[in-house]
Parts: C-alpha cells; sequence; structure tokens
C-alpha cells in the first residue's frame, strides 16, 4: 500500500490528477467514482486539467433509493455538478434510485461491472470504515446490492439536508468484491473524523466489521491523506 501525505485537499488534488494521468496513459477506460465531500478536490483538479474522459466509462459506487436524479442530494446530480457537466465520459453509470426492483436494478448494474472491468475505482472512506455504502457487517464476497443505512452515515450525511428525516434510510452500492476486482484503488481521506478509520485500514486486522480493512489486500492500492487523517497512525 503507497500513501501518500499532503497539506490540504488542493494538493490532494493534484497528487490525484498525476495519477489519472498515468492511468490514461496506461490506457486505462474504465473509471470508477465515488462522491462525498473527499472526492471534490479530485473533480476539480481533473476539471481544471486537459484530460479527456469522452471515449472513457465512468461507473459510479452508489446511489441513494428514492431520490430522483434531478434532486439535487441525488448522487446522480452531485456528478453532474462536480464532474460530467465539464468533463463528459463516453457513458457514465449510477445507480437507479429510483427502481424499486431491488433485485432487478442489483443484477443491471453488475451486469454494466462485468462487461466493463474498472481500471481505477476513486474511494471516500465513513467514519465506521465504509466503502461505498458497504457498512460495517457487509460480506466481503457481496455484489451490488440493497443496503439500510446506519444511524452513523444517516448522521454523518444529514449535513446535506435540511434534517435527519429526509436523508434516504437505503442505498444501492456496488459490492466490496466489485470494488476489490478494480485493478487499481485510490482512497482519499482527509480531516480527523477520518483518523479512526484510516488507522483500522492501515494497521488494524481484516474484518467485516471494518469494510475497509479488505483494502489493504489489494495488490494495487494508494492513499492519499491528510496529517489529520494520518494523525493516527503508528501510535498505539
Ligand atoms: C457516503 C458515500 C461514500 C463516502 C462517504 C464519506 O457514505 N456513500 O462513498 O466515501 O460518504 O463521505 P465524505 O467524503 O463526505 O466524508
Amino acid at each position: 500500500m503507497k500513501i501518500i501525505k499532503v497539506k490540504d485537499q488542493e494538493q490532494a488534488g493534484k497528487e490525484a490528477l498525476k495519477i489519472y494521468k498515468q492511468a490514461i496513459k496506461d490506457g486505462v477506460k474504465v473509471f470508477g467514482l465515488a462522491t462525498g465531500d473527499t472526492p471534490k478536490s479530485t473533480y476539480k483538479a481533473l476539471v481544471n486539467s486537459n484530460i479527456d474522459f469522452s471515449d472513457c466509462i465512468s461507473i459510479n459506487l452508489d446511489e441513494y433509493v428514492g431520490l430522483k436524479p434531478e434532486n439535487d442530494q441525488s448522487y446522480d446530480y452531485f456528478m453532474k455538478d462536480n464532474l460530467f457537466n465539464d468533463k463528459p465520459f463516453k457513458q457514465s453509470y449510477l445507480p437507479n434510485g429510483m427502481e424499486m426492483d431491488a433485485q432487478k436494478e442489483c443484477d443491471r448494474y453488475n451486469k454494466i461491472i462485468d462487461k466493463y472491468p474498472i481500471g481505477l475505482q476513486l474511494l471516500g472512506i465513513g467514519r465506521n470504515g465504509h466503502i461505498g455504502f458497504n457498512e460495517p457487517g457487509s460480506s466481503f464476497e457481496e455484489r451490488t446490492h440493497k443496503v439500510k443505512l446506519t444511524e452513523s452515515t444517516i448522521e454523518a450525511n444529514s449535513r446535506f439536508f435540511e434534517n435527519e428525516d429526509e436523508v434516504p434510510k437505503y442505498a444501492y452500492s456496488m459490492g466490496i468484491k466489485d470494488i476489490m476486482n478494480s485493478k487499481m484503488i485510490l482512497l482519499e481521506a482527509f480531516g480527523k473524523v477520518k483518523a479512526k478509520a484510516i488507522k483500522a485500514l492501515v494497521e488494524g486486522k481484516i474484518t467485516e466489521d471494518v469494510p475497509a480493512s479488505i483494502l489493504k489486500k489489494h495488490p494495487n492500492i494508494v492513499l492519499i491523506v491528510d496529517e489529520d487523517a494520518a494523525s493516527l497512525l503508528g501510535e498505539k
């Protein structure tokens, strides 16, 4: 595991941009994308660069169940707003949060992932170590599935909504197996709130209680972390 320490998110964006440019040079055509505050500086750096995704495919990690794409809290909206409007891909895929038949939607999404194996997967990390919306306890073998969000995730995400009651309670998420299948992973984390999760990822034992802990088994993973997120590393 390679760990790049940065002083702030702007520098993180620059480091991430280098990784994206190298990936494109290496012939990567399928990019797994993430939402949340964490990847914003990376998307900003991509938008302000000359990178061209017009012959690439993007596949997002997750989407809330029940939010229409035009809802400004949907991940579909977020992706357009932060990346796709400025840097369009040939084709961009997200789970369809308005499909109420979970089996149908998960099967559809898994077929897309099978058809377009992910070359570079971008990840954030939840405070409890979740990745995508794979909450603690998720099986490492799981593929795309419908998830009941934990209280801690609902509370963390409530900052984007008028109040906690409006935060969707379910989401569709790519599974940990799908994430692990991507050829390369770039995980970013910033701030003290992520320090425990980063410590568990880097130094903890592999357990389904900390979904991100499985990432240390991935042969090609890079972490970009700021000092706060890295602050517990090396401490007993
Ligand atoms: C959500 C997303 C995750 C993201 C996490 C952390 O739960 N589904 O993909 O990594 O939040 O979000 P943030 O980057 O805003 O801290």
